[in-house]
Parts: C-alpha cells; sequence; structure tokens
C-alpha cells in the first residue's frame, strides 16, 4: 500500500493519500527558527531550542499530532467548514482531495473541497525568525462565494518546554493582547525582548481575531470543529492567564475563477510583527523568499550529485539523506514527534558521528558541532555523554538560568569504571575520525592548532585533544587488553560496567588509524611511533580474544566476570552487529576474517527490512549484559533492526571488496524501498527510522522514530565515501568504488574545495572493486587527483578492472 511518491525533479515527497498511518514529518528552517511539522500540519515551532524557546504548544502522542498550524475556511453563507490540511476538520476524502509536498525545509498543503482549491506553504525565510504561511483560495465554481479564513495556532504557556506540562503555575505565567493586526503572546517568567514574545500576524486587516484557546475552541470542542469557525467570528477576546492562541479571521468574496493570496506570519520577539507583517505584505518578498530555501538547498545538495543505475539511491543521497543528516546535526536529535524537546543539548556520541556526514554541505555547522564536542570533553579524554553547549557560554548563562549547571558533571575516577553514572565508553573515539575528515574536506590545517578549553578546566589544541581520547581508551581496558564497556558502549542498552566491549576496541582501532595517517601527514614522528604501537596492541588483543573460531565470528564482549557475550555456544544474542562490522569497517579484521564475519552477519542477521543488530534476541534478563536483555524481543536494541549500525555492515562489505552485498545491505534498509509497503513500514518512506521492528517481534517490519537517527549520516558516509567511492584526502580527492557487478558504471559531481569534479565511473568488466586508470582533464593521473583552482570544472574518468 503506498500514500504518496518522490518528485525528484523538485526534491518533494508527495503524500497523495493524508490517512497515512502515521504522521509523517518536515523541517521547516534553515538557522535559528525551527517547526516540526506534519503532513497533517500538526506540530511545533521553537527557537533555537527545542526546550528553552517553545513558541508553539504539542501534545506528543505519535498517531495524533495536534494542534498545528492551521487554516480553516468556511463558506459563509452555507455554514459548511474545513482545513486546507486534511486535519483537524477532516473531510471525507470522498468529498475533498489532498495533497501535500514534503518539500527540503517547506512544506505545501493543497485542498480541493466543493469548488474551493486552497494551497498553503509553511517555510520559514532565511534571515528571518518567523514563519510563514502562503495562502492562495481560488474559486472554481460558477458561482461567486464569500468564505472566511482562520489561522490557529496555540501558543506555549512558557518559553521552558517542561512547564508546559506543569499547569500549577504555566496556566498563569503567559497572556495575549492584540494591536494593529498582530496578536503578542508575551511570557510573564521571561521578559527578554525578544525570546518572550511570540506573535500572529497576517497580511491582511483582520475581521476578528482570538487571544484565547478557549474562546476560539469552545467549551467540549477540540480542534476539529472550533466554535469560532463554526459560527464564523472569533471572540476578539485577549487575556492573561490560561491557553493562549493566535486566530486571525477575515472574510472575502471571489467570482467564478478568481483567486486570493494572503499570508499569516507567526515570529518571535516584542517588536519585530510590525516590520515582518509590512515586509510580507509584498508577495514579491514571500517569492523571493521561498526560493531563497530552494536555492540554499540546490547549492547543498549540488555538492555531490549521482547517477547510477539504482534510482532509489539516487533519490536519497542527491536530496533526502543529506536533508536528514543536516537535520541531525543543525537540530540536534531532541526535536521530533518521538522526541518532544523535553531534554536537550548534545548526545556526545550522535553528534560526533552526525558530523562526519555534511562538512561538504555544511562545513560552519559541522565545526560548530566540533567545537562544541572539544568543549565538552574533559582533560582525561572522555566526553560527557549528553551536554549543553551553552553550558560554556557565558553569554548564554542569563538565558537559562534555571537549567545550567554551575559546575560541569566531573565523575570521579571511580564512576568511570564501574558506578559509571555518566561516562560511556566509545563517545570520544568517534570525534577523531570526524574532525580527520572535517581537514580533509576543507583543507582548514589551523584547526588543528587552535586551543580549545576542556570542560573541567585547562586546555588544549585539537590535536591534543585527539590524543586525549585515543590515551583515555588505551588506559581504560579490561583484563584482556579489550576496552572496558563502562556505561554503555554506542549501545546504550549494553551496561557491562566492569566488562569489556569488543565494539569499542574496533572503534579505538579505527580511531588509531585515522590518527597514525593525520601524524604521518604532520610530520609527528613521535605519535606516529606511539600510536602505531596502541594500534597494534588493540589489534592483538582483538584477534586473541574476540574471534569465536567455532562460530567464525567477533564476539560483542565479555561481562565483568569474563563471561564471552555472542558465541556460537549461545542460544540468545549470538551473533551481533556492532562488533563484527566494526572490526572490519577499522580495517583490523585480515580479509579472511573479515569475510567469514560478514558472511555470519549475512547469514544470521539479514532481513528484507535490513540487517538486526543482534539475533536470536536476549530472553532471559541478565544484568551482567545490561538493559537491552529485559527490552521486549525484536524491539529497540534488542533483536530489532537497528539502522544506524546498518551503514557499518555497507562498510565493511564495500572494503572488503563485495558490491553486491553491500548494495543487498543498503538495498533492504532503503526506505525509499519501502515506499509501496507502508501498511507494513508505516513511517516515511524519505526518512531513515531508528529501528524496525526485528523478526522476534509481531510487527515484524514497521518502522519507528523517524529522522533523528545517526543513520543518515551514516548512510550518507557510506554511499558516498565507500560504495560510490569518492574520498576526500589531505593531499587529493580518490575515487575507489566498490559497487554491484551489473553496474555498467555512473556518475558523480562533486564540488570539492570549489572546484568541481566531473566523475565518470565505467565499468566494462563488470567487476566490484578494482581501478585500472584515472584521467583529470584528459591527464593520466597516478595516486590521488590534487586539488583544482577554485571555480574551474573538471573531468575525471575512472575504468575500473
Ligand atoms: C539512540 C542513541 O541516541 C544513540 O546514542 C545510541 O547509540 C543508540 N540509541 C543505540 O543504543
Amino acid at each position: 500500500m503506498k500514500y504518496g511518491y518522490f518528485d525528484n525533479d523538485n526534491r518533494e515527497y508527495v503524500i497523495t493519500r493524508p490517512d497515512v498511518p502515521a504522521p509523517w514529518t518536515n523541517y521547516l528552517g534553515t538557522e535559528k527558527f525551527c517547526t516540526v511539522i506534519s503532513h497533517n500540519a500538526g506540530g511545533y515551532s521553537f527557537y533555537q531550542s527545542p526546550e528553552y524557546n517553545r513558541i508553539t504548544k504539542f501534545r506528543a502522542n505519535a498517531s495524533f499530532d495536534r494542534p498545528g498550524h492551521y487554516v480553516y475556511l468556511r463558506d459563509d453563507v452555507s455554514g459548511d467548514y474545513w482545513s486546507i490540511s486534511w486535519q483537524p476538520v477532516a473531510k471525507s476524502l470522498e468529498e475533498a482531495t489532498y495533497e501535500v509536498r514534503h518539500g527540503l525545509s517547506y512544506s505545501t498543503f493543497k485542498c480541493d473541497y466543493n469548488g474551493i482549491s486552497a494551497r498553503k506553504t509553511l517555510f520559514v525565510p532565511k534571515g528571518e525568525d518567523t514563519e510563514i504561511w502562503d495562502v492562495v483560495i481560488k474559486n472554481n465554481s460558477d458561482a461567486p462565494r464569500t468564505l472566511s479564513a482562520f489561522s490557529f495556532v496555540e501558543f506555549s504557556f512558557s518559553h521552558i518546554q517542561s512547564d508546559n506540562q506543569n499547569h500549577q503555575m504555566s496556566l498563569y505565567s503567559s497572556g495575549t493582547s492584540y494591536e494593529d493586526g498582530v496578536i503578542l503572546c508575551d511570557l510573564y517568567y521571561n521578559t527578554d525582548d525578544f525570546t518572550g514574545f511570540y506573535y500572529l500576524a497576517s497580511s491582511f486587516d483582520p475581521d476578528s481575531f482570538d487571544g484565547q484557546r478557549d474562546a476560539f475552541i469552545g467549551p467540549y470542542r477540540d480542534e476539529s470543529n472550533p466554535l469560532a469557525v463554526e459560527q464564523g467570528r472569533c471572540s476578539n477576546k485577549v487575556q492573561t492567564c490560561y491557553n493562549q492562541c493566535g486566530s486571525l479571521h477575515k472574510q472575502f468574496t471571489l467570482q467564478p475563477g478568481e483567486e486570493i493570496r494572503f499570508n499569516f506570519i507567526l515570529g518571535i520577539g516584542k517588536h519585530e510583527a510590525a516590520r515582518v507583517r509590512a515586509k510580507y505584505q509584498d508577495f514579491a518578498e514571500v517569492d523571493a523568499a521561498l526560493e531563497a530555501i530552494k536555492t540554499h538547498w540546490d547549492s547543498r545538495c549540488n555538492k555531490f550529485q549521482v547517477k547510477s543505475p539504482n534510482e532509489g539511491l539516487d533519490t536519497m543521497i542527491n536530496a533526502w539523506t543529506l536533508y536528514q543528516a543536516e537535520t541531525c546535526v543543525v537540530w540536534s536529535r531532541f526535536a521530533s514527534f518521538i522526541e518532544v524537546g523535553g531534554r536537550t543539548g548534545l548526545g556526545y556520541r550522535d553528534t560526533a558521528q552526525d558530523a562526519i556526514s555534511v562538512p561538504h554541505s555544511n562545513p560552519r555547522s559541522t565545526r560548530k558541532r566540533l567545537v562544541d564536542l572539544l568543549r565538552g570533553q574533559v582533560r582525561a579524554g572522555y566526553g560527557l555523554h549528553l551536554f549543553d553547549p551553552d553550558w560554556f557560554d557565558p553569554e548564554k548563562a542569563d538565558v537559562k538560568p534555571s537549567k545550567s549547571p554551575t559546575v560541569v558533571p566531573t565523575p570521579s575516577d571511580e564512576d568511570k569504571i564501574h558506578g559509571i553514572k555518566d561516562t560511556c565508553s566509545d563517545d570520544h573515539l568517534w570525534l577523531v575520525p570526524t574532525i580527520i575528515n572535517y581537514i580533509q574536506e576543507t583543507g582548514e590545517e589551523g584547526f588543528l592548532d587552535e586551543v580549545i578549553p576542556y570542560a573541567d578546566g585547562g586546555d588544549a589544541t585539537v590535536y591534543e585533544h585527539m590524543k586525549a581520547a585515543l590515551n583515555f581508551s588505551a588506559e581504560y581496558v579490561g583484563q584482556t587488553g579489550i576496552c572496558k564497556g563502562l556505561r554503555a558502549d554506542w549501545n546504550d542498552c549494553l551496561n557491562l560496567g566492569g566488562g569489556e566491549s569488543a565494539m569499542v576496541s574496533f572503534l579505538h582501532f579505527w580511531a588509531l588509524q585515522e590518527f597514525v595517517a593525520l601524524a604521518k601527514h604532520k610530520g609527528k614522528a613521535a605519535d606516529i611511533e606511539k600510536y602505531t604501537e596502541m594500534a597494534a596492541n588493540v589489534r592483538e588483543a582483538c584477534e586473541q580474544h574476540l574471534w569465536d573460531d567455532e562460530g567464525g565470528w567477533y564476539i560483542r564482549g565479555l561481562t565483568k566476570d569474563g563471561d564471552k557475550i555472542g558465541t556460537a555456544q549461545q542460544t540468545e544474542g549470538r551473533v551481533h552487529l556492532e562488533s563484527n562490522t566494526l572490526a572490519v569497517l577499522s580495517g583490523l579484521a585480515s580479509q579472511e576474517r573479515g569475510e567469514k564475519a560478514m558472511d555470519a552477519v549475512d547469514e544470521n542477521l539479514f532481513s528484507e527490512y535490513g540487517l538486526h543488530l543482534n539475533s536470536p534476541s536476549f530472553a532471559t534478563p541478565n544484568d551482567d549484559i545490561g538493559f537491552v536483555t529485559r527490552v521486549y524481543q525484536g524491539v529497540k536494541e534488542n533483536g530489532a533492526i537497528f539502522s544506524h549500525p546498518n551503514p557499518w555492515a555497507w562498510v565493511a562489505e564495500a572494503k572488503l571488496g563485495r558490491g553486491d552485498r553491500a548494495m543487498k545491505f543498503y538495498d533492504a534498509l532503503n526506505p525509499y524501498n519501502q515506499n509501496d509497503m507502508i501498511e507494513k513500514r508505516v513511517a516515511e518512506p524519505y526518512s531513515y527510522v531508528q529501528f524496525i521492528m526485528g523478526r522476534d517481534h509481531e510487527n515484524h517490519g514497521r518502522a519507528n522514530h523517524p529522522w533523528l537517527t545517526g543513520t543518515s549520516g551514516w548512510a550518507y558516509f557510506a554511499v558516498t565515501n565507500f560504495i560510490l567511492g569518492v574520498q576526500t584526502g589531505f593531499n587529493g580527492l580518490t575515487v575507489d568504488p566498490c559497487i554491484p557487478t551489473a553496474w555498467p558504471g555512473f556518475e558523480v559531481s562533486r564540488q570539492w574545495r570549489g572546484a568541481t569534479f566531473n566523475i565518470k565511473v565505467e565499468n566494462p568488466d563488470h567487476v566490484s572493486k578494482g581501478v585500472v586508470s584515472v584521467t583529470l582533464n584528459g591527464e593520466a593521473i597516478d595516486g590521488a587527483i590534487p586539488e583544482q583552482p577554485a571555480g574551474s570544472v573538471n573531468t575525471v574518468t575512472v575504468i575500473m578492472g
């Protein structure tokens, strides 16, 4: 069953049936103002932080996405009314047709009902802290029609999200006023002239208005049948206390064939509304602002475009996967319909991984995140698992007085190892390859010398921060020399405490390999020696203690008592994805062991929806292994298809040279390929999700938690760098693909350091891997393709064989 299709010419996903089994969401905003919006126009806005500056209210429940940013229409002759988005009024789909186009940072809602067509486009202009609702209504009937339009948003009680749930005071801490066509909502606890005020305005002069939510909706009613709309007029009431809303109403008459255009503007700031309203009364400004959003994304997407025989891959890489990855980097991980802003800040490991994916399209945000993370690292080398970068910004101290700790948490040595309140064993390690990738992309080697404070005092250069990360993992090892599991490793639910994590040692090895390459590039002899030796020790420990000969795969780790997790002898949690994929991705496993390990992954973990995280799932609680053993079988970390490590398997197969297998794994997880089976998937087909129910669960195939998952960044990084094989290096660009044997070749357009490289890969012998020649602008190249002058357009031909 399908509900829509990909319109690749416009980089839009078009929903043709609005009765999708769950809200399908989009993100509006490219700078500070963000709205998470569903295909029903349900959702919420915030300014910079979903926890601290909540502009509109949302009642979290994944299957019920209200309230939202609605426009109601009413036929003032018959009294019949509807909404431009299907919900909340929800006319019968036999009487009305709806279409939603989720584009990159905008969404358009269309409705045809009873001779009236209506369109509403929501977006956040660049350089403004406002959301525009650009509305066009047309009379397609053969008689004049008198209609009313009403906006509706429900303002937050408080700028702090948690206060929206605590009605003891929050009911009495906001108020509305009305002046010159603008409803202004002020927050009693936040008197800041900017963040303490929200507004709703319109390009028209309203006939009536409501600032009181309860007057607009009416008693014992909801958004589907508001009293004001039913009666054809708002109450003209504003108030202090209780629930605030923004509704502006206008009546107009349209002759047959005539259309009217107007807009509503939702924004933040006490003195902003008049200026913004005047500006966007000029519709040319509205058009230009939307065009600027499209240009913004064109220029980002165009940094890497692919044309291959796999349409699903092209669709996702050329737009949606990059868009999702940028969403994670820019808005972090706490604003969706699942995570609704109750906690905020940065998850260390998530951010460090997200940031590996978009240094080419968004170097500024990538760099900012790297600095945030380096400031969140303690002198001992590990990262604060969950932290708010604003803790370290003295200018922000006033904005969040109640939330900012005065002292950065510094776990004691004991906590680091056994009590393990905060410290995870993997967080800091992801940062090392991410920083190196950023430098290879941008060439900004000076970043390595930048001095950045540690979270617990003192400072060091970026290069020294990286060494601290590597040293921490070398120090905190168990009896076998494998890294300690600490509170968790990448898997939040594997809580090994004093036990040991195979996955972290493989990750350590990967980070070491990357770092040694950097040290070589910088000519740091002592570091080359020290970290090469460290890597050799890690390799030895891993090969000696983690290979399960009987199974022919790598185990997942050891409990604190030394029991192995993930051996052929076990009936629960027998094979694991993270350890086997990272053993290969890191370059630690030999070709022979790597192939065996990945064969075991294919045999034991593959499904038509992607690779399971472990199998069979755990059925017996065991606190030496962790919370994972107490999660329902086939769900989340316990034997679901956990999306995030799936791309590690694509990289592993690409490194082994098995392009058919890499693509088999890629295709299984690709949401594009699940577009026609939404009865199973449920979630958006344009977004990766955190996890898909595994085969040990009755809803096998159901996808959960769209958008905010490291899968997007990893999927993008894996496909572009390892399957298509276009990699940046310190000294040049390399093209070393690993593709299905059926592919005759593919084309990539890649912008790097200001130059464009139009790359044509030919595969006449139908191999998966191997490059026999590379030419740059007709000249044979031996080694990496060197940097070219900014603005130049270059032709690269790669022959595989
Ligand atoms: C989601 C968390 O955000 C991420 O940090 C973690 O790695 C995965 N869950 C797996 O536990």
